[in-house]
């Protein structure tokens, strides 16, 4: 069975010595195999560690509950991390805290390559043609050059040819465009979406990039507050929930009608839906209740009452 990437009723909480925060909050979402969905929200609301509990990758003080299943088997974090580099890649948030200082642009790029037992040299061939693909026209100096030799948005990229060395069915990018001027944001679209000719069948990318998510997406999940409070094919043009409605407005293309209010804090779980202290339509049921998932259409997926 192929059938992609589901998230059930799960949730991570960093269990801190003087504080627990509930990072993710019951997130249940079905990627299929053969989308690239988008992961949208404000920063702090819980994208890259939903993206490390996908990958098995959170640290031991981390709580995880309820399940993830890929291709409808249940996919532990070991699991997970025994298919990293393999059948899942990574394109990390972070190139600074990514790339080891001490070891070549080759050396990452022949680590990553491993599992493709490959012979050096066709290895080294296959890491040109990657930094190739992702935008270096010299790639021999860029083999022979170390992280700091390179500029944010290169090692950016160097990180994108990593995380598709080994071919993967899935990739997750966390912010693959941070810190990259729009000419490379747009060679970084057209790499990812090239990405899918090579055998990746499935993408999640975190993006604040939204002309990246609406170029490259098929769908798009809106986090809030550790939750998924819409996810659907056409959140662009027919927003759903009053927080996607609200985010959107934010946007300088549409305005940039800032959002009143402040998300919860870190840490802070209300009864209710975690958006209805900013909400225009909230009622008194929306803070003392948390709606459930409504499909006003089949792809469609909002957590707000006003869809009931
Ligand atoms: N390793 C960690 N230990 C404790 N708290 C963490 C850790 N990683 C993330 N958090 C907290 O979890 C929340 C979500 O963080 P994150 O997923 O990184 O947000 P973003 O949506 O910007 O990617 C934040 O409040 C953050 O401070
Ligand atoms: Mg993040």
């Amino acid at each position: 069975m192929r059938n992609g990437l589901q998230f059930h009723d799960l949730s991570v909480t960093f269990r801190l010595p003087n504080t627990d925060i509930r990072a993710v909050d019951g997130v249940t979402a079905d990627f299929p195999a053969g989308t690239i969905t988008g992961i949208i929200g404000e920063s702090g609301c819980g994208k890259s560690v939903l993206g490390l509990a996908l990958l098995g990758l959170l640290p031991p003080y981390a709580q995880v509950g309820g399940n993830i299943y890929l291709d409808g088997m249940p996919l532990t974090a070991r699991d997970a991390r025994r298919r990293l580099g393999t059948e899942i890649g990574l394109i990390p948030q972070n190139p600074a805290d990514s790339l080891n200082p001490a070891r070549t642009i080759a050396a990452h790029l022949l680590e990553a390559l491993l599992p493709r037992k490959l012979s050096r040299r066709s290895a080294l061939e296959q890491a040109k043609q990657l930094l190739n693909a992702f935008g270096f026209s010299a790639p021999e100096r860029i083999l022979r050059a170390y992280p700091h030799e390179l500029s944010g948005g290169m090692q950016q990229r160097v990180l994108c040819a990593i995380g598709s060395a080994c071919s993967p069915r899935w990739i997750l990018a966390d912010e693959p465009t941070k810190g990259l001027d729009r000419d490379l944001r747009g060679q970084v679209q057209e790499t990812l979406l090239s990405l899918k000719k090579r055998g990746v069948e499935s993408m999640l990318v975190i993006t604040h990039d939204v002309p990246l998510a609406q170029g490259l997406c098929n769908q798009v999940a809106v986090m809030y507050a550790g939750q998924i409070l819409e996810l659907g094919p056409d959140v662009w043009n027919r927003p759903l929930h009053p927080y996607t409605q609200a985010f959107l407005h934010a946007l300088p293309e549409h305005g940039f009608q800032p959002l009143q209010g402040v998300a919860p804090k870190a840490g802070e779980r209300l009864p209710g839906c975690p958006f209805a202290p900013r909400c225009p339509h909230a009622s008194e049921r929306c803070h003392r209740e948390r709606p459930a998932a409504y499909h006003p259409q089949p792809e469609q997926m909002v957590r707000c009452f006003r869809y009931e």
